[in-house]
C-alpha cells in the first residue's frame, strides 16, 4: 500500500511537466512562424529596403505599410504577367500563394 502515495508524489510533478510543456509548444510554434514570415520579407529587402522602407530617392517603390489587399493583387498580376515589370514578374513567381499572403500581412503592419 506505501507505493500508490508515492506513485501520486511522483506523477504530480510529471504532470506539471507536460502541462508546461503543452502551454509553451504554441508559443514557441508562433515564434518560429513569425521568425520564417520576417525572413520570407528580408529577401525583399535588397530592392525595397530594410523592412519596405527604401532609401531617399530609390526609384524602387516602398512596400512598408502597402495595404495587404493591394500588395497580394499586384503581386498576383506580377506572377500571371498580367502588370508589366522589369524584375516582380520574375521574382513574383518564386512565391506560393500562402507566401504571398504572409509577406503581404507582414508589410501591411510596417511603419512607412
Ligand atoms: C531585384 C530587386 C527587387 C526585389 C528583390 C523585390 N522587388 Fe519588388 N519591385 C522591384 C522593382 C524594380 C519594382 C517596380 C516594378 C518592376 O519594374 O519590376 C518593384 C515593384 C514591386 C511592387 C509594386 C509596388 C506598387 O507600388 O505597385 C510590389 C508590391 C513589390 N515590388 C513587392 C515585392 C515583394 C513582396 C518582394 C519580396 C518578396 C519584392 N518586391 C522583391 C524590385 C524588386
Amino acid at each position: 500500500m506505501p507505493a500508490i502515495p508515492h506513485r501520486a508524489a511522483f506523477a504530480r510533478p510529471a504532470a506539471w511537466a507536460v502541462t508546461a510543456l503543452l502551454a509553451a509548444a504554441p508559443a514557441a510554434a508562433q515564434d518560429a512562424n513569425a521568425l520564417y514570415t520576417r525572413a520570407l520579407a528580408a529577401t525583399c529587402a535588397n530592392c525595397h529596403g530594410t523592412s519596405g522602407r527604401p532609401i531617399d530617392g530609390s526609384e524602387v517603390p516602398g512596400l512598408a505599410g502597402m495595404p495587404a489587399a493591394y500588395m497580394i493583387a499586384q503581386m498576383q498580376a506580377f506572377k500571371k504577367g498580367e502588370r508589366p515589370a522589369t524584375v516582380m514578374h520574375q521574382l513574383a513567381k518564386g512565391y506560393t500563394d500562402e507566401q504571398i499572403q504572409q509577406i503581404a500581412a507582414y508589410f501591411a503592419a510596417q511603419k512607412k
